[in-house]
């Protein structure tokens, strides 16, 4: 096997273990805000955090690395064309906000959801806005779209920079009916008789 479809091949388990960990994020984040138990609220917060570390984090340093060099194999350069810097671009965006805003914020939604339960609070209204605030959910919901425009740049290969805006302002509003839509349709079944 030659160096480029080694890389390639380490690209792609890189962003399988990315792209992965951020559906478990979804899925756990969905299960918090579909919970009446207290115990299930707090499990959902135990693992979105393992998920960002065990499979979000290792992903994206192996997508980055092997990037880097794949990059160099083909002899393109970091501003050759928008779906490079699109894809890069995005990344480092990601890694940077993943690593210091979304770190920051799936932490404290972990540390009040197991206050809440040391305290044998119910699951009140209170409780679930203390622990998932908007910016919570704007950062978490970011996560998918962004990395399908992400995965759009590297398959589809936009070469027009109206292209690619057309993409991640679709992203954009993506995100914003996740954030919408995403906590009502889960506690939806809380109206039901
Ligand atoms: C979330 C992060 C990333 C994802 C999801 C991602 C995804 C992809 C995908 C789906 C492809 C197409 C693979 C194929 O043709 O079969 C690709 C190719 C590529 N990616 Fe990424 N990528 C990411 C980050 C990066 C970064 C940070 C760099 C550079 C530093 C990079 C550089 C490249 C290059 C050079 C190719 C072209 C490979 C080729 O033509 O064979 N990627 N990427």
């Amino acid at each position: 096997m030659d160096i480029y479809s080694l890389l390639k091949f380490a690209h792609i388990i890189g962003f399988i273990l990315l792209g992965g960990g951020l559906l478990a994020v979804f899925i756990s984040e969905f299960e918090a805000y579909h919970t009446r138990e207290m115990k299930a609220f707090v499990e959902a917060a135990r693992y979105t955090a393992r998920f960002y570390d065990s499979l979000v984090i290792p992903g994206a340093i192996i997508v980055a690395i092997s990037g880097y060099f794949l990059l160099d194999k083909l002899g393109l350069g970091f501003f050759d064309a928008p779906w490079i810097i699109g894809m890069w671009g995005l990344f480092l965006f990601e890694f940077v906000e993943g690593n210091t805003i979304t770190r920051l914020q799936f932490r404290k939604t972990l540390g009040l959801s197991l206050k809440a339960q040391v305290e044998s609070k119910a699951l009140t209204e209170a409780v679930r806005h203390e622990a998932r605030t908007l910016l919570n959910q704007i950062v978490h919901f970011l996560d998918l779209p962004m990395f399908a425009v992400i995965v759009y740049c590297g398959t589809v290969r936009p070469d027009t920079w109206d292209e690619f805006f057309t993409v991640f302002t679709l992203a954009l509003v993506v995100t914003a009916l996740l954030v919408i839509f995403v906590p009502r349709l889960a506690r939806s079944r809380f109206q039901k008789p």
